[in-house]
């Protein structure tokens, strides 16, 4: 039976994609070293998935169980702006040597097609809004640049190594299991929790900083289609629903939700940020047959109520057993 792999599957998108092929009645396996992922993400599903406790930076663990695959999600990485500056040397060889690991290991193990967790920080400071695909890269991070190559070398072994290759950049993906716990943690998933534990985040800079927050099931659902998409090998997409939402009217939405008056605390501006971020979906919609289904509001209601639900049961002692090769 076909293989489909997960690189990163231990992490809050590549869990939800995970979830999503094994409904789908695939076999899944996910290579994850559980640095930024967690077993407790596939808590579940753990009896009907194989997770490979091996490092993307290990050619040697990981060519063997990439060889002869159906499909291979590539979503392990350092996935952070601010780590890339205060730590660059892991997260530059997770992110760029990594990469190249999976897509050798792809071309040499004859795998089917490669789909690329990209990023939109690879654009930068853009002049105009939307972002289309088209516009000249500006990476302002040593992570934005990571990520960029690793999709200019995903199209490279597309043209040179007869592997197929499809990048989508990810705008700012939210959703359940995005884990709130560190500095480096997705915006979103720090409001939902300052907000349920009744805290004022901290923003960073004016709070007028924009992004083009999507739901992770919208995210899910473009991967699946771009890993079956007809010609369309070494092209690049955005992966994003074409929104643009402040963190000051987020923050201001979330308390109106939740009914609450919690005004946030502002602090330095990051190095590195992007100011504003919003996708054109054209190319998405056209060759890939992007359809959102789900709205910011929608999306907020649905990811707040899992930060309630795991609130709830805290302490209950519950972990993972997966089934674990290591
Ligand atoms: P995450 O931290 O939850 O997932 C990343 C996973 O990769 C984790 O499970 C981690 O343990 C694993 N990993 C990291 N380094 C590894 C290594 N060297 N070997 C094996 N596994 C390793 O983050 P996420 O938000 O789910 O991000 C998934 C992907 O999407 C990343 O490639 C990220 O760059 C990209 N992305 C995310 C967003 C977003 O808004 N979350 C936006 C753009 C792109
Ligand atoms: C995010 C992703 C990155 C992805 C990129 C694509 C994470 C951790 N980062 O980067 O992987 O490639 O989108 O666009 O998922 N902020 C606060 N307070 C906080 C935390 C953050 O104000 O406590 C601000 C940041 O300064 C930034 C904005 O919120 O202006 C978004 O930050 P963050 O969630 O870290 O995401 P990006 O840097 O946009």
């Amino acid at each position: 039976m076909n293989r489909y792999i997960v690189t990163g599957g231990a992490g809050f998108i590549g869990s939800a994609l995970v979830r999503r092929l094994l409904a789908q009645g695939r076999r899944v396996h996910v290579i994850d070293n559980l640095s930024t992922g967690n077993l407790d993400n596939l808590e579940e599903v753990a009896e009907r998935v194989t997770v490979h406790e091996f490092d993307i930076r290990d050619y040697d663990r990981i060519a063997p169980v990439i060889a002869g695959a159906y499909r291979v999600f590539h979503l392990a990485a350092v996935p952070s702006v601010p780590k890339s500056i205060l730590d660059p040397v892991p997260s530059h060889e997770c992110n760029i040597d990594g990469t190249f690991n999976v897509l050798r290991a792809a071309a040499e193990g004859k795998a089917g097609r490669v789909v690329y967790a990209a990023s939109s920080s690879a654009y930068g400071d853009t002049a105009v809004l939307p972002k289309v695909e088209t516009m000249t890269p500006r990476p302002k991070s040593p992570y934005a640049v990571q990520k960029l190559v690793g999709e200019y070398y995903a199209t490279i072994f597309s043209d040179c190594f007869d592997l197929e290759t499809v990048s989508l950049r990810f705008f700012n993906v939210f959703g359940p299991r995005q884990d709130p716990s560190s500095p480096y943690s997705g915006v979103l998933s720090i409001f939902f929790t300052s907000l349920l534990e009744r805290r004022s985040p901290t923003i960073f800079g004016d709070g007028e900083q924009s992004r083009d927050f999507t739901y992770v099931e919208d995210v899910v659902d473009l991967l699946l289609k771009a890993s079956e998409a007809p010609s369309v090998s070494g092209e690049v997409f955005n992966a994003g629903n074409g929104g643009r939402y402040t963190l000051n009217e987020t923050w201001r939405l979330l308390q109106a939700i939740e009914g609450v008056d919690l005004p946030a605390r502002y602090g330095a501006p990051r190095p590195g940020d992007v100011r504003d971020s919003q996708a054109d979906t054209k190319e998405a919609v056209r060759k890939l047959g992007h359809a959102p289904r789900f709205s910011f509001e929608q999306g907020l209601r649905l990811t707040l109520d899992w930060y309630r639900s795991q609130l709830a049961r805290k302490g209950d002692g519950i972990r993972a057993g997966a089934n674990l090769v290591s």
